[in-house]
């Protein structure tokens, strides 16, 4: 009998992290992985990099579809997706977080599954931010709706998928694979001595980063949160590494001189990033993975967001949500009490423990797929 085939699919940089301790895991287990990269994300700044930090091989397929409104991009991935996915015919197509490329592959995946017999698995499902504005809600739900096995990457998010009507027998907890990623990679970012390269203390700078069009598309909010920035600079040193949209935005709008007065870099690698943001005081940002990540190292975060899909991240971690409707003095006040001595360190919410690899595979073997035993590490447990 052949091993089974699965298809890791990846496409702007949050999934990159997602994607490699998975592929990993799966190698590990003896089955022959087919590595896509929509091309979504594509200057090095954002991609390679990651592919490098990561030990990702070349993909297998690079589609190239680059930037786009969300309906052009999303498109371009299903036109380009769909051929590959004729010709090789994965047991699997496994897609990870909400970004266009991940509803784009599951979409393909689900009108063909007649015709190629693949099913498909959500990495980081259940997730919910309850705000339709944002186009990543609209791809996790529907991902959600199109996925054969949804696999959980904290307990809470169980919930919401039994809410949507989502049977239990599609759902595995996983926990959260970044955190896989993260815990592998913490020695060699902290090896890069980041804060030396900012000529700055650890504990003496804060590190910001910001990209969703609510906040950077909109010329007075984007210069409320840069005017809040500019006043926490005249304390501690505000390390900006500046997204290309927000670069954009920032000189279309005329705030080029609020900009200035921050130590922006251009996006940083996940090594570099995790080295930063592990020695920071504070992390101010509107990013999904930025609020688990400092959950973990026990950096406080001020989310710059009216919500998260990641409530167990202000339950269970470091995390907080700056006053909404957003202001400058709001966000001030909100750093000021997030660095205010630091909460003593909680437990790691559940799963988020370094082995979440490990449980997709195991939840992958429970539903039939051929992978070679692996003789030398003990079956994780599978939790449902
Ligand atoms: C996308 C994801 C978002 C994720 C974010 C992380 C969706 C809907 N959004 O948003 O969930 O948090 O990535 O970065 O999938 N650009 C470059 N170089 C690149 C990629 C993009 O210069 O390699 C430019 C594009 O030209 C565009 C802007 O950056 O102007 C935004 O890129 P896009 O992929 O459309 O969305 P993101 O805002 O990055």
């Amino acid at each position: 009998m052949r091993g089974s085939r699965i298809m890791l699919v990846a496409g702007a940089r949050p999934n990159f992290m997602k994607v490699a301790p998975v592929l990993h895991a799966l190698k590990d287990a003896g089955a022959q992985v087919i590595l896509v990269h929509t091309g979504q994300h594509y200057d090095y700044a954002m991609s390679g990099t990651f592919f490098d930090d990561l030990g990702l091989p070349a993909p297998d397929h690079y589609l190239d579809v680059g930037s786009g409104s969300h309906a052009v991009q999303t498109a371009r991935v299903m036109e380009s997706f769909e051929p590959v996915l004729l010709a090789t015919k994965p047991d699997w197509v496994l897609v990870a977080g909400d970004v266009n490329s991940t509803l784009a592959c599951a979409l393909v995946a689900a009108k063909l599954r007649e015709t190629t017999g693949s099913r498909i698995a959500h990495i980081e499902a259940g997730l919910r931010s309850r705000d339709w504005r944002m186009p990543e809600e609209v791809n996790r739900v529907l991902t959600d709706r199109l996925s054969d096995l949804l696999l959980l990457p904290s307990r809470d998010a169980e919930t919401n998928l039994l809410a949507e009507g989502i049977t239990a027998d599609r759902i595995a907890f996983a926990g959260n694979v970044m955190i896989d990623t993260l815990l592998s990679q913490l020695p060699m970012a902290k090896a890069l001595d980041m804060p030396a390269r900012y000529d700055v203390g650890r504990g003496g700078y804060v590190v910001v980063t910001l990209h969703r069009p609510s906040n950077v598309d909109d010329a007075s909010s984007l210069e409320n949160i840069l005017e809040a920035l500019a006043e926490i600079a005249e304390e501690r040193t505000v390390i900006f590494p500046v997204h290309p949209r927000t670069a954009k935005n920032a000189g279309q709008f005329g705030l080029d001189d609020l900009v200035r007065r921050l130590r922006t870099t251009e996006p940083l690698g996940y090594r570099e990033m995790l080295g930063l943001v592990e020695g920071a005081a504070a992390v101010l940002t509107d990013s999904g993975g930025l609020q688990e990540e400092t959950t973990v190292l026990g950096v406080p975060c001020v989310t710059l967001r009216e919500q998260t899909e990641r409530p167990i991240t202000l339950s269970e971690g470091t995390n907080r949500l700056a006053p909404w409707p957003l202001t400058a003095a709001g966000i001030v006040t909100s750093f000021r009490e997030a660095v205010s001595p630091r909460t003593a360190g909680r437990p790691a919410p559940d799963g988020w423990d370094g082995h979440a690899a490990d449980r997709i595979v195991a939840a992958l073997r429970a539903r039939n797929v051929n992978l070679r035993a692996r003789a030398e590490l003990p079956e994780p447990a599978l939790q449902v």
